[in-house]
């Protein structure tokens, strides 16, 4: 057996060779990633791989087209170096699983893993053997289209899922059939766009990007993530692509990352629209000495390189370094031994059914919002008829959600088709769509579907947006319902039937103005190819609900960011000190002392919490305890808690675990998620389950910018949502670790 530490070495030995041969034009060319054409190969591509000048081509999915490239590429150019073809295999190739957030939503890691296990394997197929995926951007703005694809607002479960997805993308082993490089982006800070509008600066205190941005990057690298994309965006006065501190200092100083750094598209010139280089030339020197590796679609790195090294402006030697940095991956991957990865790729385990996998994450990336006096499930044998309502019923394609490139449509199957299979012969469907589309104005199809409500004993409204209203360049300033969808509730409501909201969307919404006129709200995000299945076991009670937020609802735009790990503040809001605005007597005085931190037409609560999610059964926790009261520095404490289901019905739970570092040499947030667990339990059944903390989990960047844990006093909660009540304590004792 060879060791890791001899394996590494016979790599760099291997790069040193192929260096050692290649020419300055040719190592420029590794860091080249040109767009495909689409199951063509233009002569200029053609001519170009064929010279050793592209180091890698994107959106090229077509097999032969691939084969052809790589064969190109192995056969005819001068060092023999093959192509890495990437591709944004984001959440599921032509399987659609639900939209990233959805599945954050499972808060279920070997889930997760799985279903990236079988989009790796289906791209594979492909010849795709790099995915830009997965996206670890903390999301906290709903306003940011691409809060969709974002794993969530908290760092912990980031990080988990994160670990999840580049594990089931790239396998134990890289180089084995069916694993592709994963690519975790945006480094860094993407998620805090300003006022949620793609692409907008940022402007991210070092402590806070530390703390709350970059973790779940450090997870991505340490569980193997073989690259890296760089954020469009400004960061802190230096966009992310030229940021020395985020590419040199941060990964590779501090976490000594050996996988190459790719730009997003056309980032590198955009460096002068910015306004910090005058042109392409100084764009493509400053990406380069910051850190930068290899370019997206523009080609400045491959025009000006060359000459900026004649000018002595860059080395050589940083030049050998950003090529080795590819090549490192492309030997890891096995592309030398053999670069067809075609067809024979798709060898999934018998236990990896996409469909089923795909049935499954959709299942448990549902979230019960609220159910009034138990609305749900309903049951087709006291149902005599439904009417089925809204533009989200019957859409194949808007189910699957952003960036779905490859999904294939014909695999979807749709909340409307599911009903009708599950409920025919008994329950009569009567369907309007109503509005063409979910931005529709008109009320034209109103009638016939308040005829249709009125006909049937209930009503199953599918709401929300399409998927081309959230992902990237699609932000909202105000994140209702859009189109006249809120009157169609409120109409619907009128009528005095039950009616059930069930919304597919890819970001939350603020639905605080609709939530009291329905009886209950599943959230679906996108889920994917399977939604129908999945939504019908859920309102029919055949499975019951088991998602949770990963990200806080608001109840109106105007309080985002919203999230529940905040600070305390100095003047923290309770019950008897929150006014609202209709109550504020006429002559109220303004007082010195001040009041507390609120919004006075919104309060200071979201809709709902991080966390939350409803279920059929009810989930009791007791006896929380801690194996011990003081934790001594660098060791750990085992948390124990009863979970019991006391309910009718066998249901999954995800348990949560939250702490407070009371008092530290920075304010820490009032609640930070630092452990879960998913349990299924039968109807009276009560687990015990226990989770372990270490000192180390606690520990977080202070002014000094160092990583630790301080001594101190923790609360620690645990229970079904960031909302818990069941509280214990314990006390870590003696000096940081240094
Ligand atoms: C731009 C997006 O920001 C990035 O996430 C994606 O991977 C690339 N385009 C390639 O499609």
């Amino acid at each position: 057996m060879i060791l890791a530490n001899e394996r590494d070495a016979q790599l760099e030995e291997r790069i040193l060779e192929l260096l050692d041969r290649m020419t300055l034009e040719e190592k420029i060319g590794q860091l080249c990633l040109l767009n495909g054409a689409g199951g063509q190969i233009p002569d200029a591509l053609r001519d170009e791989i064929a010279a050793g000048r592209v180091g890698a081509v994107l959106n090229e999915v077509d097999v032969g087209t691939v084969t052809e490239l790589q064969r190109i590429a192995v056969e005819e150019s001068p060092s023999r170096i093959p192509l890495l073809i990437g591709r944004d295999v984001i959440h599921g190739f032509h399987t659609v699983f639900p939209l990233p957030l959805g599945q954050a939503a499972s808060w279920d890691p070997e889930l997760i893993e799985r279903c990236a296990r079988i989009a790796a394997a289906e791209a594979a197929a492909t010849g795709v053997n790099w995915t830009f995926a997965p996206m670890v951007d903390i999301g906290r703005d709903p306003r940011w289209g691409r809060i969709a694809e974002t794993l969530g607002e908290d760092p912990w479960l980031a990080c988990e899922l994160a670990v999840a997805m580049v594990r089931g993308f790239q396998g134990e082993d890289l180089s084995s059939p069916g694993c592709i490089a994963a690519c975790a982006k945006h480094f860094a800070g993407y998620g805090a766009s300003e006022s949620g509008r793609d692409y907008n600066t940022t402007d991210i205190p070092e402590i806070e990007l530390r703390n709350v941005h970059l973790p779940p990057f450090r997870a991505a690298i340490e569980s193997g993530a073989a690259s890296l994309m760089t954020s469009f965006s400004d960061l802190n006065g230096v966009p992310a692509t030229a940021n020395d501190f985020l590419l040199q200092r941060v990964l590779r100083e501090e976490w000594g990352f050996d996988g190459f750094v790719v730009s997003d598209w056309e980032s590198v010139p955009q460096l002068a629209v910015h306004g910090l280089t005058a042109d392409d030339r100084e764009s493509a020197l400053a990406a380069a000495r910051a850190g930068l590796d290899m370019e997206m679609a523009s080609t400045t790195f491959r025009e000006h390189l060359a000459g900026l090294v004649g000018e002595g402006k860059i080395t050589t030697r940083e030049i050998d370094a950003m090529a080795a940095n590819v090549l490192r991956v492309k030997l890891r991957l096995g592309l030398f031994e053999d670069p067809y990865t075609g067809p024979g790729s798709l060898r999934l385990a018998a236990d990896l059914d996409p469909l089923e996998a795909a049935r499954d994450a959709a299942l448990r990336s549902l979230v019960l919002l609220t159910n009034r006096d138990h609305v749900l499930p309903l049951s087709k044998r006291t149902l005599g008829s439904l009417a089925v309502i809204g533009p989200m019923a019957d859409e194949p394609v808007e189910q699957l959600g952003t960036w779905i490139f490859d999904g294939d449509p014909g695999c979807s199957v749709t909340p409307l088709q599911a009903l009708r299979e599950y409920l025919a012969p008994d329950v009569d469907v009567r369907y309007e769509r109503v509005m063409e589309t979910t931005r529709s104005r008109s009320a034209e199809g109103f009638p016939a579907a308040l005829d249709a409500a009125r006909a049937s004993d209930a009503i199953l409204l599918f709401l929300g947006e399409e998927s081309i209203l959230s992902g990237e360049a699609h932000s909202r300033a105000d994140i209702r319902l859009p189109g006249i969808q809120e009157r169609l509730i409120s109409e619907l409501a009128a009528t005095g039937k039950p009616i059930v909201l069930v919304v597919l969307a890819g970001r939350p919404l603020a639905l605080e103005s609709v939530f009291e006129d329905v009886d209950a709200i599943l959230y679906a995000w996108h889920p994917g190819s399977m939604a129908g299945p999945a939504i019908v076991d859920v309102l029919f009670g055949e499975e019951s609900p088991s998602g949770k937020l990963p990200v806080t609802f608001p109840r109106v735009t105007g309080q985002i960011p919203i999230y529940y790990a905040h600070k305390n503040t100095g003047k923290p809001p309770t019950p008897e000190t929150v006014v609202h605005i209709d109550d504020i007597p006429r002559d109220a005085e303004q007082l010195s002392a001040g009041g507390s931190s609120f919004h006075l037409d919104a309060g200071h609560t979201p809709l709902w919490p991080f966390g939350h999610g409803l279920s059929y059964t009810e989930f009791a926790y007791s006896n929380l305890r801690t194996s011990r009261a003081v934790v001594p520095m660098g060791e750990s404490l085992t948390l124990e808690v009863e979970v019991a289901n006391v309910g009718e019905r066998e249901a999954e739970e995800v348990t949560q675990l939250y702490v407070r570092d009371l008092v530290a040499s920075v304010t820490r947030p009032v609640r930070e998620l630092k452990g879960f667990r998913r349990v299924r339990l039968a109807p009276g059944e009560t687990r015990t389950l226990s989770i372990e903390l270490h000192t180390d989990d606690l520990a977080f960047h202070g002014r000094d910018m160092r990583r630790r844990t301080e001594p101190g006093r923790f609360h620690v909660w645990i229970g079904g949502s960031s909302e818990a009540h069941l509280r214990a304590e314990f006390e870590i004792n003696h000096a940081s670790k240094e």
